[in-house]
């Protein structure tokens, strides 16, 4: 399973990257604004703070056919190793297949429900992410969505990858890691609550009193 992380925050990178493998970065236009470094600034950070690796995911912020394929092409030129997303709409579709034609990598994005997640595919995306928590919030099921999505992409497009997306709680991570979800990306929170349970401090902190009251010392 590729585990990838949701965020523009540098620091939390660097972080998490110094216990965790993580497999990319995806950003949007919404995380980038929200970290206030430009996105060419912004992208080779993010590579370092991986250590030089990682695949980095990068949207289009122009709403036309020839602003977004612009777009495409500057972010293709400049940064290495990375995937341009595009929205799934009428424009986006046009966009994905033309770049796809080019040989630039897309991931089809903003997407809220199966069938349009695979026409995004079948127009080329290598790509796709459904959008689990802003489905939930419209009274759907984002899980449900994730699963039918994968259930379409192994009949007839096993070679395209799902990127689950858009998570506001661990539970609902959890739920796109149980129904076998082969791609996930995190916000920093979600990872950090993963592995931030008060009880597992306190068992650790146990282990080590009980090893010091019988051998007097706090290591093998
Ligand atoms: C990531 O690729 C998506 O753009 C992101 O997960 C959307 O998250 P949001 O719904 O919290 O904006």
């Amino acid at each position: 399973m590729k585990l990838l992380l949701d965020t523009s925050d540098v620091h939390a990178i660097k972080r998490i990257a110094k216990m965790f493998p993580i497999w990319g970065i995806t950003t949007n236009p919404a995380i980038v604004a929200a970290g206030g470094v430009q996105l060419f600034d912004l992208l080779p950070a993010i590579r370092d703070a991986l250590g030089g690796e990682g695949t980095l995911f990068a949207q289009v912020i122009s709403s036309s056919v020839e602003g977004m394929i612009e777009d495409a092409h500057k972010l293709n030129e400049r940064v290495e190793n990375l995937v341009v997303k595009v929205p799934v709409t009428p424009k986006g579709l046009q966009v994905i297949k033309e770049l796809t034609k080019q040989g630039i990598p897309t991931l089809a994005t903003s997407v809220y429900g199966a069938a349009q997640g695979l026409l995004g595919v079948l127009a080329g995306a290598k790509y796709v992410s459904p959008y689990v928590s802003r489905i939930d919030a419209q009274g759907g099921d984002g899980a449900q969505t994730v699963s039918e999505l994968q259930c379409l992409l192994s009949t007839h497009a096993p070679d395209k990858e799902l990127v689950a997306a858009s998570f506001k709680s661990p539970r609902q991570a959890l739920e796109c890691m149980l129904i076998g979800c082969k791609g996930i990306t995190l916000p920093v929170n979600i990872f950090d609550l993963f592995i931030s349970d008060p009880a597992v401090a306190v068992a650790v902190d146990q282990f080590v009193e009980n090893w010091g009251k019988a051998f007097h010392t706090d290591c093998l």
